[in-house]
């Protein structure tokens, strides 16, 4: 076997997996204000932008050939019906504006992420019902307002939207919202493998979206389950899902080869805010090499069968790429 590892030469003929900037997007995050570039603490290198400083931002990832951007918003204010989300003037619909107006963002997806958690006060991806101590995150009530916000962010400019609420039936009601309202042209990206994963943590400090009570494990998968994830994907491709986003990548790369396996559709995996910080917090010691230990985690994901990555290291992968 050695024969073929001798030189770089040889070793770049038979490579077999491949990594490109324009596989790569890269997550915003866009709050109110003007020249506001607020670092994460638990994200070193990852910020809260205002649209300014994002236009910025996406010219930077255009320049990289990096290949969309997913958008997430942080409200001025929340409330229980997360009006903020399907808002005309909500915060992404705006940065949606402002990006689209940019020709020189043209090479950019635009994604728009479609859930209520960063929007309600109760920090919940779906409308809360409250009953004295218990609660539940209402399903079918929560379907008009993700349609809401889907329609809406479609008409601000998304070229694409997500839905990451994990709730039953929303590729479904997003299809018909969107169809009604002359959106036939925007296609689904469904999180349809989404599990209540510890390494969300980073990124509920990112979007303030925190659980005020409880957590989701009524609505995002559990860890243990492979099959149940094939039956998620089955779902939301029967309701009319365009492509579909796996997470979290790292620790879940099985699913990811057993869904590359059975669909054939495109695969995106999102590698999530937790597996960024823990590779940051090892480089930050020194303790692992970060090129080598980023673009390695990078490659796993893609060999485990994504097409595309979401990443906070598509800009610094898309450098080293370039
Ligand atoms: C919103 C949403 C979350 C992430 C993406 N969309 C958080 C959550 O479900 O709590 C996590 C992304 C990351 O950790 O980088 N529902």
């Amino acid at each position: 076997m050695r024969r073929l590892r001798r030189t770089e030469a040889l070793r770049s003929l038979v490579c077999e997996t491949h990594l490109r900037p324009g596989a790569l997007v890269y997550p915003l995050f866009l709050c109110p204000g003007e020249g506001v570039r607020k670092e994460i603490g638990s994200m070193p290198g990852v910020f809260n932008v205002s649209v300014d400083e994002a236009v910025k931002e996406a010219e930077a990832c255009a320049a990289l050939g990096i290949g969309g951007l997913l958008l997430f918003g942080l409200p001025s204010e929340k409330d229980e019906q997360a009006s903020g989300a399907y808002a005309s003037d909500g915060i992404v619909q705006q940065g949606l504006r402002a990006l689209k107006a940019n020709r020189r963002l043209d090479s950019l997806v635009l994604i728009a992420d479609v859930c209520l958690c960063e929007y309600t006060s109760h920090g919940h991806c779906g409308i809360v019902a409250r009953d004295g101590e218990h609660f539940v995150v209402e399903n079918d009530a929560s379907l008009a307002l993700l349609a809401k916000t889907a329609v809406s962010l479609a008409a601000a400019g998304a070229d694409i939207v997500a839905p990451s609420d994990m709730m039953d039936g929303r590729v479904a009601a997003i299809r018909e919202a969107l169809d009604a309202a002359g959106a036939e042209q925007t296609p689904i990206l469904s999180y349809a493998a989404k599990f209540a994963s510890a390494f969300y943590g980073p990124f509920r400090e990112a979007a303030d979206s925190a659980p005020q009570f409880g957590d989701r494990r009524s609505y995002q998968m559990d860890g243990a389950n492979i099959r149940e994830a094939m039956r998620e994907i089955d779902l939301d491709v029967a309701e009319g899902a365009d492509m579909v986003l796996m997470k979290p990548a790292g620790p879940y790369l099985d699913v990811i080869r057993a869904a590359r396996e059975r669909f054939e559709l495109p695969l995106g995996a999102y590698q999530v805010s937790g597996e960024y910080s823990m590779l940051q917090a090892a480089f930050a010691r020194g303790w692992l090499e970060p090129e080598r230990a980023m673009m390695e985690s990078l490659l796993s994901i893609r060999r485990a069968g994504a097409d595309f990555i979401v990443t906070y290291f598509a800009k610094e992968a898309a450098k080293l790429l370039g």
